[in-house]
């Protein structure tokens, strides 16, 4: 049996971050499968789909193909054989991953690609649905969440120093956060929600090294 961990919690609480980084110690492959669903949403973008055309959507589902493959322990995302992994984390991606992610015809097809590599190694999993949904009997289960505030900031900071920040303002990206934040909480299958038994870890005043600290004990303890 492969062991897994699933960190779950809304956009820009850290989640990559610590995730990246404990794979990187415990040796077990990190799953970022926010990157599959940005993959499926550079695929719809590039076809001039609107989120609201569910039909197309669904169309489309069949004819976009998402694999993984890791190169040097890293995740390369691949759509229909293109290598797209350096294209994924721009704002306007992250907002039509975030709207195209309803539609149940796009998630079953990445949760079952997100359930096949869970069964294949062990893993550090993170994203939305991950507790409550793809891996419900994960061995580790963390909610990370930080102040919408917060996470604006950290947004922020991170696209600046990037030079991606394009004339984007804090109050812009604190807005598209809880925007994101609301469509992931409220849509109708696999919500964004903590699962009953996953442990809560509130980043809003922590530094990473103690978000590593406290999740690293939860690990085989
Ligand atoms: O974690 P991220 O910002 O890369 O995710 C982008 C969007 O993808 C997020 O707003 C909602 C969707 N998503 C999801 O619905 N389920 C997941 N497991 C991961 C991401």
């Amino acid at each position: 049996m492969s062991y897994s961990v699933a960190i779950d919690g809304p956009a820009g609480a850290g989640k990559s971050t610590i995730a990246r980084q404990l794979a990187r110690e415990t040796g077990f492959i990190y799953v970022d499968t926010g990157a599959m669903y940005r993959a499926m949403a550079l695929y719809f973008l590039r076809q001039g789909i609107e989120p609201p055309e569910a039909d197309r959507i669904a169309g489309a589902c069949k004819e976009a193909d998402v694999t993984i493959v890791y190169e040097e322990g890293t995740q390369q995302v691949l759509l229909n054989g293109e290598n797209v992994t350096g294209l994924l984390r721009t704002e306007e991606v992250g907002n039509m991953a975030s709207a195209s992610s309803v539609y149940p015809e796009v998630r079953m097809k990445l949760v079952e690609l997100q359930r096949k590599l869970a069964r294949a190694s062990d893993v550090i999993m993170d994203g939305r649905d991950i507790g409550t949904y793809v891996l419900p009997g994960a061995d580790v289960k963390v909610y990370l969440t930080a102040s919408s505030a917060c996470r604006a900031k950290r947004r922020y900071e991170e696209l600046q120093e990037k030079r991606a920040l394009g004339s984007m303002t804090l109050e812009e990206i604190k807005a598209d956060i809880e925007e994101r934040d609301y469509r992931d909480m409220h849509r109708e299958f696999a919500p964004l929600r903590q699962a009953e038994d996953a442990v809560l870890v509130d980043s809003s005043d922590m530094t990473i090294q103690q978000v590593m600290e406290r999740i690293r004990s939860l690990i085989r303890p």
